[in-house]
Parts: C-alpha cells; structure tokens; sequence
C-alpha cells in the first residue's frame, strides 16, 4: 500500500517533500486536484466534495492513508469526511483507511502542547504577548480553525489570520517572483497595520505558500521565526504510522504524481523548490 498525499494543486508537494525525506523507503501517490484549483474562494460544500473525491481517487490508486496537505481541505472538509463518509466508506471497501490533516501538528508545533494535554490547558486567560500570524487563504481563515484551536492549548498566543485571496492562485499559475513579493508585502503590511505592529511568529496556514518562505522572510522583520508545516506533519505522520501498523506505507520507494489538470512537468517555482523537475501522469 502506499501513502497518499493531496491537495488542491502544488503547495501540497512542500509536505510530500518533508515526508519523503522522514520515510524514505514507503511508495507515495501524490493528487494535485489542478481541474479545480484554488480552493480557498470555494463554498464549504464544494469543499467537501472535492476533497472527498480526491481521497477516492488516492484510495483506490492502492493507498490507505490520505494526508490532506491542504490547510483549505484539512480546515473546512477533515472532521466532517471523517465523521459523516470515512466510517460507510471503510466498510465498502472493507480495509483500513484513513484521512489525516496538516492542521493539528502545525498547531502543536507553534504551541508545544500535543493534542492530548489539550484540556489541562484550558483555564484563566493571561495577557495575550505573544502574536502569531497566520497567513492562509480566505477559507481557512473563515473555518477560524487556527484560533478555536489554537485558543484552547495556549491562551497566552494572540492569533490573527491575514487572508490571502490570490496567493496561492499565482503560485499554482507560476507568477514571477517579482509579483508574488509585491503581494506577500502587502499582506504582511495589512497583518501588521491590523496588529498595530508586526508578527512575533508566523505560520504559513497554506502549503502554498511554503514554496515562497524566502519571499515572506524577506518581507517580515529580520529573524521573524517561521513555524513549518511540512516538517511538523512528517513528523506527526511517522509517529502515526508507528502507532498504526495497519496502514503499511509500502517500502519500493515508488513516487507516483496524479493531476486532475494537464499532465506534464509542473512549473519552475516547483522544480526549483524541489530540486528536479517532477512528472504529473493525468489523474
Ligand atoms: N494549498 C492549499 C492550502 O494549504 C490550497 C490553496 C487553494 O487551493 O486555494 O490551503
């Protein structure tokens, strides 16, 4: 069996690099849905479906486990498939699968506190100090996600989502360096204005946006620490398979790369953050 990873496009591909690099030896199937990118202007229900669907496909491409690297998909579709369409569709098929979400390792990475200690947390608020900047796309930033869970592992963080309607967009069309810094400035300068002065930490809340890291460290104060989301869910998802023996990863190594959209070498932007050029077979 092999490890499936989706999201709407590109950005998703930051996370199947991280966990490529933590699990060398499993096969993975990565899904750009590219047909219906971007996602995050989308309405929940299309969400949902298309996320759905995606996971269908991974699925019966031979995987067992589905990684959403898709903070649009993981925010807006994850609890509801897991609750109202994983539980029927196991028994369809009748194996073992799963869907997981980048969004809860991201959040433990920028609070330190794992999910299980979540409720021991919970109390008094403190004086808010520490300010933490998500940037992310219009969708997840109206799940509130970031803040509802965020809120109840440490009240002492201060979240604002800066909603970024067509970043991912030009990253997923390839836009030209120049382009995409002009409107990761006006983002940042907006969070900032909002704030009343700039971020101490920021999360970029879309996988998207992970390709331009260099493009918002240059924008933020010098030194602004970045809190990664591909590293923090490669890690979570090792420790998952370990608890999880069900859900063998595979071990040829195989990479295998599905776009809903035209099939073919992706963009510059991808080839340079991932070091090679990468083949997309048609989904
Ligand atoms: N890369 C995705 C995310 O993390 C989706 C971007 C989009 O499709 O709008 O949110």
């Amino acid at each position: 069996m092999a490890i499936g990873v989706f999201d709407s496009g590109v950005g998703g591909l930051t996370v199947h690099h991280a966990l490529v690099r933590r699990l060398p030896s499993a096969d993975f199937v990565y899904l750009a849905d590219q047909a219906m990118t971007p996602y995050g202007g989308r309405s929940g229900e299309e969400i949902v479906d298309l996320t759905r669907v995606g996971c269908e496909r991974l699925f019966g491409a031979g995987c067992n486990l589905v990684i959403l690297a898709c903070n649009t998909a993981a925010a807006v579709a994850l609890r509801r498939l897991q609750q109202t369409w994983l539980p029927d569709y196991r028994r369809e098929i009748g194996r073992p699968v799963n869907v997981l979400g980048l969004i809860v390792p991201t959040i433990e990475a920028a609070t330190g506190v794992p999910w299980e200690q979540e409720t021991e947390r919970r109390g008094e608020k403190v004086e808010k100090l520490d300010v933490l900047g998500i940037f992310c796309t219009p969708a997840t930033a109206k799940s509130r996600v970031y803040e509802i869970e965020i809120d109840k592992r440490a009240q002492d963080v201060a979240v604002f989502c800066e909603p970024c309607p067509d970043l991912a967009r030009e990253i997923e069309t390839g836009a030209d360096e120049a382009r995409l810094a002009a409107n990761v400035a006006e983002h940042v300068a907006e969070l900032s204005r909002r704030v009343g002065r700039p971020p101490d930490r920021a999360i970029l809340g879309c996988t998207h946006y992970e390709i331009t890291a260099d493009i918002f460290r240059a924008a933020l104060p010098p030194g602004t620490p970045l809190i990664h989301q591909p590293g923090a869910t490669a890690e979570a998802v090792e420790r998952y398979l370990a608890r999880h023996p069900e859900y063998d990863p595979g071990s040829a190594a195989s990479r295998r790369f599905l776009t809903t959209g035209r099939p073919g070498k992706q963009n510059g932007l991808v080839e340079r953050f991932w070091g090679e050029p990468l083949m997309f077979e048609g989904a």
